[in-house]
């Protein structure tokens, strides 16, 4: 029966691959989405709400008799969205706020770790700035500093010397540039990165395909770090073994620490994992869907997705996860300037042509109309993701699509896949 009732919050890329795969499902039969975007609004009603107005968008459900709502962004989540909905007893996919803390804390998170015994890098936290910049003089460079907190991927900085540590650690502990903070600092590690997503609901995890995001914004992993420029799936580099031992030797006891800390973990907890010469080891924890891992994630599910969410949210048995053979790659358009200040408003063209090419799927990670016309709305405005029987026909795919599209503003980088391809 397609009559159930489904509020997605959030409106980037991530929450445009959820629609796509809630509107695959054969038992959703109406999709909301709030805020949303202009190609959201193609497979969902838009809702003119924020992703952090959690009040209003539980009104929302108990007016439209929503069944069951999914949680994209990681604001929307560390707002206590999760529990709101909990207290008002509705159906909500995604971690409380308590549970949350592993992303918006990085501290508690390289401490859980430590509790636990899962392997990450070596580490130690400070809020006084003198005391940092003595334990980093006293190491090894490169160092790695993370703000103790939200900042939209912008917080952590590689630094190769001392000047660059200086400088990083006065805008994150003097200056507040992120607000009052402290900094966890870190051994720098070596390897290739993967994604690991994971369904997981107290101490039962269920992995997904893994992913590779590419950071940096140019080609060549140059320049600097930001959301993500672009995915693929799956991830040669990455053995049956290594996602093995990620499994029982991170995520499953990751979920099992969160619930001896009585923070219970339901929802999608993401690891982000390097491969080290001494083994998988942990970057960071997310407590969502990775963006733009979803994106090129979500299109490989066979699984009804709605039987997924309800799965982890009622307590009841998982189905089967089935991962399609074929393999997703994706580029991410990004609006001129991006990871810094950029310009919106910018018309796009060719949206259709690109789709006609077929195995395509463009997701709108920041659009929206005006005049009846598509515009740039965001930093990240597209992730044109190609698909086919090998990585180097979805990477062709998805080459030839954005080539169809058109506007003023963009760059991408056409090297997305170049550790495997
Ligand atoms: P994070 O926000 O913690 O994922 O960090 C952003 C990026 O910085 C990661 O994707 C890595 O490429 C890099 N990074 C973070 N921590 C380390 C580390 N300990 N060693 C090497 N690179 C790191
Ligand atoms: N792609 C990295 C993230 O979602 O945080």
């Amino acid at each position: 029966m397609m009559d159930k009732k489904v509020l997605v919050v959030g409106g980037g890329g991530r929450c445009h691959a959820i629609v796509d795969a809630l509107s695959r499902s054969q038992k959703v039969g109406k999709i909301y989405c709030a805020p949303g975007n202009a190609g959201i609004a193609a497979q969902a009603e838009c809702v003119p709400l924020k992703d952090t107005q959690v009040d209003e968008l539980k009104d929302f459900a108990i007016a439209h008799a929503i069944d069951l709502t999914v949680v994209g962004p990681e604001v929307s989540l560390a707002a206590g969205i999760v529990d709101v909905f909990n207290a008002a007893g509705l159906r909500i996919f995604g971690p409380t706020k308590a549970a949350a803390t592993i992303e918006s804390s990085k501290d508690f998170a390289k401490q859980l770790m430590a509790r636990y015994n899962v392997p990450t890098a070596a580490f130690r936290t400070f809020d006084d700035y003198g005391q940092a910049l003595e334990y980093v003089g006293d190491g090894r460079f490169p160092v790695v500093l993370k703000y103790d907190g939200l900042a939209a991927g912008k917080g952590v900085v590689i630094a190769e010397d001392m000047a660059q540590a200086e400088e990083a650690l006065k805008d994150m502990l003097l200056d507040d540039k992120f607000g009052k903070g402290r900094v966890v600092v870190e051994e720098f590690l070596t390897g290739p990165e993967f994604s690991f997503m994971c369904f997981v609901d107290g101490e039962k995890v269920w992995p997904m395909t893994v992913s590779q995001d590419h950071k940096r914004a140019f080609e060549g992993d140059k320049g600097p770090n930001t959301g993500g420029m672009g995915a693929y799936s799956p991830v040669p580099l990455i053995s049956d073994e290594d996602i093995e031992y990620s499994l029982e030797h991170i995520m499953k006891p990751v979920a099992a620490g969160m619930v001896a800390e009585g923070r219970p973990f339901k929802g999608v907890l993401y690891g982000g994992l390097m491969k080290t010469p001494s083994g998988v080891k942990v970057i960071e924890f997310n407590c969502r869907f990775g963006d733009p891992e979803t994106e090129v994630v979500l299109p490989r599910l066979e699984t009804d997705i709605y039987d997924v969410f309800s799965a982890v949210v009622d307590g009841t048995p998982m189905p089967r996860l089935a991962w399609s053979a074929r393999a997703t790659l994706g580029f991410v358009m990004a609006s001129k300037g991006y990871p810094g200040p950029y310009e919106k408003g910018y018309a796009i063209d060719g949206l259709a042509e690109a789709e006609a090419l077929g195995d395509i799927r463009i997701y709108h990670m920041g659009t929206a109309e005006k005049d009846g016309r598509l515009v740039t709305a965001g930093g990240r405005v597209l992730m044109v993701v190609g698909s086919g029987d090998s990585l180097e026909s979805a990477h062709a795919h998805a080459l030839k699509a954005v080539g169809c599209i058109r506007c003023d503003n963009l760059f991408y980088r056409k090297d997305i896949g170049w550790r495997v391809l």
